[in-house]
């Protein structure tokens, strides 16, 4: 969602400001724009559309100015449009606000402001309302933009982060966070705000991570960074690892493709940090304890859209390994429904970005229980992970696509390792089930490679089915699971109405829509359900739907009831889910790219989904 740049140096910020919000185009936006200070005024330039649409509409126009702020809009309050995009500015132009997430009380903070300053609004959105408090609260304190900022937020509600600069303010940048992600960035004679670490790979790798209810304010020599009452905070310096390259594509198409690819050494890199000399699962930096998980009598896995995905198959190996009850939720249910929860209840956020608004209120809301919290995250100090009693981290890099590929599989490998230690510290498996699904899990990367050599095949049957207009994906046990994920990847960016269900389930009304020609992607991949799958193809098939099934290499016998099939390695049941939505991603990616379709970044959808 919307994405927050602000640059304070001795170089030109236009520039930088806008390479920065480049890097945060996968968060999903419809609109952008700067506000540069320029001797004692703001210059504003913003534009519906990409990015590139505002610097075609900057044009040749020079946009001097060494301090400024960026943004990356996703439309809330107000259609996209050029007024209503960010920057905004105060009535008399001296303060200019960006902004992500929701001012709840917008509508009675902007009667306020229209009835006691007589305030004309020029634009829908709640952000001009922060503009025009904090232009008030600045001009009646005589030009004092930390308070007037500090004054402002007294009276926001909701959950947000901002960044402003004054006009005759010179090279300040002041932010303030609260329950929208925020960072900030020191460089020698420079310093940055973002709203995520690669914003900013290019220029430094030393952040601060600002906390809730914290104010910062940056110089080109300083950040400070004070507390909700206003005391000044000591942050230590996180250094980020992450590389510029693993933010960029690469040499291929897209960013999915990549981190489609990335997928082998993703997988690895997330088995390595968390198996021993000895083949052992090691938790190191996890304080849970032995006794702390004996106590544990019921674990809620809770998550959002492909992170809800990985958590069903994170259920199966749970209660099939540790014999332990799970329950799943998606987290926009789980908030508000009331759930039964206590001190024996162990808590998964399942998390990528790890700043998901409705996952980070569900773990809050357990949180409030007594319950103890675990979150699988791939965003090292994201207000997920910060949160949590403990993180196992997914180590798969940045993640840019809209549409999630290497966190999905890095979060299957964290819930297989989650499985297997409870389940081995429960008693319930051998050591010999232990190991052998280790080694399976240890075998992955190689068979993820195999599976991605079937990508021109992949791409042929795109060719040929791409102008579908509807996909059924159907499977049985952690097929069922898959099934949900194939058909997410496939809407989300190539907009054909796909829909997933478990194959035992089609006789009690879908199997109604079944029409010749209809396209059901048949996952069969249970050696213990294959029959059972076997039976649900043919009843597709007698339909005359074309079906593509998907099976484990040797599962010949497929092929006489299926159009096409396609194989994936040999492996355990239980880890097939890893192997198994690789062809479903590519199938998505090649049928998005033949169709045209802006793949990285899908209409209406946004990668980090920071409001309700
Ligand atoms: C958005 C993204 C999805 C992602 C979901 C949860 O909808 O487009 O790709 O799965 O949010 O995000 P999270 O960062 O919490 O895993």
């Amino acid at each position: 969602m919307c994405g927050i740049v602000g640059y304070t140096g001795h170089e030109e910020a236009c520039g930088i400001i806008i390479d920065g919000l480049k890097r945060l185009e996968y968060r999903g936006y419809d609109s952008a724009g700067v506000a540069l200070q320029q001797q004692g005024r703001l210059v504003v330039r913003k534009k519906k559309g990409k990015i590139e649409d505002l610097e075609k509409f900057i044009g040749s126009e020079r946009l001097t100015g060494t301090t400024g702020i960026g943004h990356t809009r996703w439309a809330t309050h107000g259609a996209p449009s050029d007024v209503n995009a960010h920057p905004h500015t105060s009535s008399d132009g001296r303060i200019a606000v960006v902004h992500n997430g929701i001012v709840e009380n917008y509508v009675e903070l902007r009667q306020k402001l229209a009835d006691e300053e007589k305030i004309e609004f020029r634009t829908e959105t709640d952000t001009e309302v922060i503009a025009q408090m904090i232009g008030v609260n600045y001009r009646k304190n005589g030009g004092n933009l930390e308070d007037a900022v500090y004054d402002a937020v007294q009276e926001m509600r909701g959950a947000y982060a901002i960044g402003v600069i004054a006009a005759d303010t010179p090279d300040r940048i002041v932010a303030y966070r609260k329950d929208a992600p925020l960072i900030a960035g020191l460089g020698g004679d420079c310093k940055f705000i973002a709203s995520d670490i690669p914003a900013l790979l290019k220029y430094v790798n030393d952040i601060y991570l600002i906390e809730n209810d914290e104010m910062v304010v940056c110089t080109p020599d300083s950040v400070r960074i004070y507390d909700e009452n206003r005391r000044p905070v000591r942050r230590e310096v996180m250094k980020v690892n992450w590389s510029i390259e693993d933010a960029e594509k690469g040499g291929y198409e897209h960013f999915m493709l990549k981190e489609i690819h990335e997928q082998p050494k993703a997988v690895q890199d997330t088995l390595l940090r968390r198996i021993d000399d000895n083949g052992r699962i090691c938790l190191d930096g996890i304080s849970l304890t032995k006794e702390d998980l004996q106590n544990i009598t019921k674990i809620y896995i809770v998550a959002c859209g492909t992170a809800y995905h990985a958590g069903l198959i994170g259920k199966y190996a749970i209660e099939k390994m540790a014999r332990i009850p799970v329950e799943i939720d998606v987290a926009s249910e789980f908030r508000y429904r009331d759930p039964v929860i206590d001190d024996k209840t162990l808590f998964i956020a399942i998390s990528q970005s790890g700043e998901t608004l409705d996952t980070l209120a569900a773990l809050r809301e357990a949180r409030s229980h007594g319950a103890r919290i675990l979150s699988v995250c791939n965003v090292v100090g994201s207000s997920v992970a910060r949160e949590s009693d403990d993180v196992f981290y997914t180590w798969a890099g940045p993640e840019i696509a809209v549409a999630s590929t290497k966190a999905y599989t890095t979060q299957l490998v964290c819930m297989y390792l989650i499985a297997l230690y409870l389940g081995d510290l429960t008693g319930n498996i051998s050591r010999e089930y232990y190991d052998h699904i280790l080694e399976e899990l240890m075998a992955m990367p190689d068979k993820i490679r195999q599976t991605l050599e079937k990508a021109p095949e992949i791409e042929e049957l795109a060719r040929h089915l791409y102008n579908r207009t509807q996909v059924f994906f159907i499977g049985r046990g952690v097929d069922s699971a898959v099934a949900l994920e194939g058909s997410l990847k496939l809407k989300e960016i190539s907009y054909i109405n796909s829909f997933a269900i478990a194959a035992g389930e089609l006789k009690h009304g879908t199997i109604a829509l079944m029409e010749p020609e209809t396209i059901v992607i048949a996952l069969a991949t249970q050696d213990r359900l294959f029959e059972k799958m076997y039976s649900n193809i043919v009843e597709v098939k007698a339909r005359m739907a074309h079906v593509v099934s998907i099976a484990k290499e040797g599962s010949d016998k497929i092929e006489a009831e299926s159009t096409e099939v396609i194989y994936i390695p040999q492996c355990d049941d239980e880890v097939t889910p890893i192997l198994t939505v690789i062809p479903l991603q590519l199938f998505a990616y090649y049928v998005a790219k033949i169709k045209g379709e802006d793949i990285d970044k899908p209409r209406n959808l946004a990668k980090s989904v920071t409001v309700e």
